[in-house]
Parts: structure tokens; sequence; C-alpha cells
């Protein structure tokens, strides 16, 4: 299930209670901590971080930062023929769809659809998720490099747009979703920390098979929904290809093809 904690969200120094401020009235986040509190957010020196009080185990707090790690290195290295994703979204040397990402997350994948040169717009429903997206996309923006780039062409659009049908600056040429899937035995071992605490605060996306159909409704070409390999069909509708890779599959449904008009 989706968690709904509520995570208190907090200045490191007294000249970020302005911008503390700011992030707790956009996303509705609480001010004050209480003893109970499992997660906390933290803004120091700029920087968003969610702690997890109460983690079995020693951990970073989780910032979403596109210059460090895998997503930097993915980033410079992202090649078009490499990425499963671009196949199915399909991205090309001279088509770069706009798409819309309904389940954005930390923006991983949206970031490297956004590297391939497609411009996506991002909906996250977890307030704590998108506060730290939102955080993460405005640090990465502010360098004027090939990462803070690749963050322009990402926006955060909010958080229900998928079903309430506003907040769009273009109809999108593809609807991406990966919603979160209950793991299980071996997969459960093998989530990374970072992963780990992203799971404790969100759960699993229960109502996951509700979004098919909205996104089939809004996007012009295709919907590309990713899944662990073991997992069924999304709402039990079989797609029209799949892309698999080592631990996913991507499954495509097309709409029409890309160079077919609406009529
Ligand atoms: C597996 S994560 C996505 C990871 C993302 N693809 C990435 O690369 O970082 C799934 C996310 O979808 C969000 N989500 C699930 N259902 C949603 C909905 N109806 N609208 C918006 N976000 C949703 C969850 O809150 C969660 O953050």
């Amino acid at each position: 299930m989706t968690t709904t904690a509520r995570v208190p969200i907090l200045a490191g120094s007294d000249a970020e209670t302005v911008a503390v401020k700011a992030i707790a009235e956009r996303w509705g986040l609480p001010s004050e901590t209480m003893d109970n509190d499992v997660f906390q957010l933290w803004l120091t020196d700029g920087v968003l971080a969610l702690h997890w009080l109460q983690s079995p185990q020693k951990m970073s707090p989780l910032v979403v930062d596109f210059h460090q790690g895998k997503a930097a290195y993915r980033a410079q290295h992202t090649q078009l023929k490499n990425e499963a994703i671009a196949k199915a979204v399909g991205v090309s040397g001279q088509f770069k769809p706009s798409v819309v990402d309904g389940t954005a997350g930390l923006g991983r994948d949206a970031f490297v659809l956004a590297g391939l040169g497609c411009n996506v717009q991002l909906i996250e429903r977890h307030p704590v998720v998108a506060a730290l997206l939102d955080n993460g996309l405005h640090r990465a923006r502010q360098e004027g490099d090939f990462i803070g780039d690749t963050c322009q062409r990402m926006q955060l659009i909010g958080t229900d747009n998928l079903f309430t049908g506003n907040g769009y600056t273009q109809e999108p040429d593809v609807v991406y979703l990966d919603p979160m899937y209950p793991k299980t035995g071996k997969q459960k071992a093998q989530v990374k920390k970072d992963m780990q605490m992203f799971q404790q605060l969100v759960g699993s996306d229960e109502d996951a098979d509700t979004l098919l159909e909205p996104a089939l409704a809004l996007a012009k070409y295709r919907v590309v929904v990713k899944r662990p390999n073991s997992a069924p069909f999304l709402a039990g509708r079989e797609p029209n290809s799949q892309i698999k890779s080592k631990k996913h599959r991507f499954d495509v449904y097309i709409k029409r093809g890309f160079h077919e008009s609406a009529n």
C-alpha cells in the first residue's frame, strides 16, 4: 500500500526557514516533529534530504542528485542503441517523442529519456517524493552543464494530472508508467539501501491498474509500462509488443504508428 505517513520538513539553519515554509506549503507537509516520526525531511544548504529515523540498518539520507552516482554516469554514457527504454519509447536519431512520465518517482527513467533528447513532463503523487525530485531538478538546473541542460527538459507538473487531465504544456507522444510492484523473496534481498528507504516510504502501488486507461487516453502514439519480468500485465491487458532487459521488461501499447495521423 502507498504510505501516507506524516513526514515533517525541517530547516538545517535559520536561513532556510523561509524556503522550508515554501516547500511545506507547496507539497502539504507538516513542519512540527513528533516523537514517533518514522521519516524527516531536512533542508540544509539548499539540499533536501530524507532521513529514515527507524531504519533497520545505518543508512545515508535519500537525496535526488542528478550529478552523482549512476544517474550522472548514465547521462554521460547513454547510447540510444543500448537503452531498452529508448527502444520501447521509440526514441531515434530523428525523432524524440515528448513524454509524460505518470509515475515519476525519483526521476531516474525520465532523466535517461531527457538525456536522449525527449521533453518529459513528470507526475508524482507522493508529496515527499515530489518534494525531493523538485529539489533535485532545481539544483541540477543551476549548473550550466550537460546534466543541467538535461534537467531543463524535465518539468514536474503535479501529483494527479493523469486523472485530472490538467497541467500539460503539450499533448504527449508517449505516456510512460512504472508503478511500484510488491517485491518478493530474492528481489527483496537485492534491493539497494536507497531503494529500501524509497520502498518503505512509498509502499506498493496497489491501484496501479487504474493508470492504464487514462494513459491510453492521453498518449498520442503509445503507452510504455515498465514491469518486473515476473509481473503480470498492467490491468491484465496484453501489450502489442515487449522489450526485455535483464531484470524487467517494457510492455508497449500502441495506439498508432509514429508516422500515422490521428484520422
Ligand atoms: C517505481 S516508482 C517510479 C520510479 C521511476 N520510474 C524512476 O526511474 O525513478 C513509482 C512511483 O510512482 C508513483 N505513483 C504511483 N501511482 C501514481 C499515480 N497515480 N500518480 C502519480 N504518481 C504515482 C509512486 O508514488 C512512486 O513514486
